[in-house]
């Protein structure tokens, strides 16, 4: 094979591979594997089988891939390989980590990943996968996601984590200064009347709309507020060709599995603003995982 062969290949296998690896991670979190060596550092891996209620077997490849993934550290001492968390781990794969994504991992493997088995039939269709998922129909998407109190509660313990993480970049992103009341978005605002403020915050809202009921919600804000009011949009931004960047790709097709929406490129959310009555549209993208936009009536 000629050098660049060699390379496509490669691609090509890490391509093939790349569930395997969130997998993995999914896993180790799941079993309680970086929570038992945060209490416990330097623990051979048949005593973590033990402690995990694992087999030795599944558990020594578990942690030597964990190792080769750069999740955890090993030590050899007497001939026997001691594990310990790497600083990634500590941080974000922990119960009790100052940046702990836990319970957005337990989503991402129990719901996410499940939803994704369907994508096939969701390119298919054009629409989410519930029904074939979990056998929830999915003509209220509100049902579907809070389908039960464990559900609600990982998940939204799930998104808080990731704000604890990302929230200050958009948030920082505008001078909002000039807005008093400022509401934050959520619970049932298709039925409940949206109160007067002077900042609307919507995170995470929009991309699980179709356009309609996206201008829909933006015109009953348009109507609560007074001019001037404003709303500050919280999404992962598509570049205006739609082929990049990949993060924001992968949750737009997740949109597609999991929502009735999509991401959009800030010319696409300039319509919606348009069509609902806003004149006074800006964004910035923060160069991490959400951007910000800034429309005023
Ligand atoms: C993805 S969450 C975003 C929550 C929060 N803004 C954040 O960024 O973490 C979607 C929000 O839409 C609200 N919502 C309102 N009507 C809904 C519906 N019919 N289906 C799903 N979510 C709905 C939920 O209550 C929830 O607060």
């Amino acid at each position: 094979m000629s050098l660049a062969e060699d390379l496509d290949y490669s691609l090509f296998n890490d391509y093939i591979n790349g569930f395997m690896v969130s997998k993995v991670m999914f896993t180790a979190c799941e079993l309680g594997v970086f929570d038992l060596l945060e209490s416990e550092e330097f623990l051979t891996f048949d005593v973590i089988a033990e402690r995990l209620g694992t087999s030795f077997r599944g558990m020594e490849q578990l942690l030597d891939v964990c190792v080769t993934l750069k999740l955890l550290k090993v030590e050899m001492k007497g001939g026997k390989a001691l594990y310990q968390n790497a600083e990634l781990a500590t941080l974000y794969l922990t119960k009790s980590g100052t940046k702990s994504q836990y319970n957005m991992l337990l989503y991402m493997s129990k719901t996410t990943y499940s939803c994704w088995n369907h994508l096939t039939e969701a390119i298919r269709e054009g629409k989410n996968q519930y029904m074939r998922t979990f056998g929830i129909p999915s003509d209220d998407l509100f049902e579907a996601i809070y389908r039960s109190e464990e559900e609600l509660v990982k998940f939204m313990r799930g998104l808080h984590e990731i704000w604890s993480i990302n929230g200050r970049d958009v948030i920082t992103a505008f001078d909002l200064s000039p807005f008093t009341l400022i509401y934050d978005l959520g619970g049932d605002f298709f039925r409940d009347p949206i109160p007067e403020a002077d900042l609307y915050i919507l995170a995470r809202i929009l991309h699980d709309w179709e356009d309609n009921k996206c201008v829909q919600l933006l015109r009953n804000i348009y109507q609560a507020c007074k001019p001037g009011c404003g709303v500050l949009v919280v999404e992962t931004l598509l570049a205006e060709d739609k082929r990049g960047p990949l993060t924001s790709q992968l949750y737009s097709m997740n949109m597609l599995v999991q929502t009735e929406g999509k991401e959009r490129t800030p010319t696409e959310y300039h319509k919606l603003f348009t069509q609902a009555g806003f004149q006074d549209f800006q964004f910035k993208k923060t160069g991490k995982i959400y951007d910000a936009i800034l429309a005023r009536k």
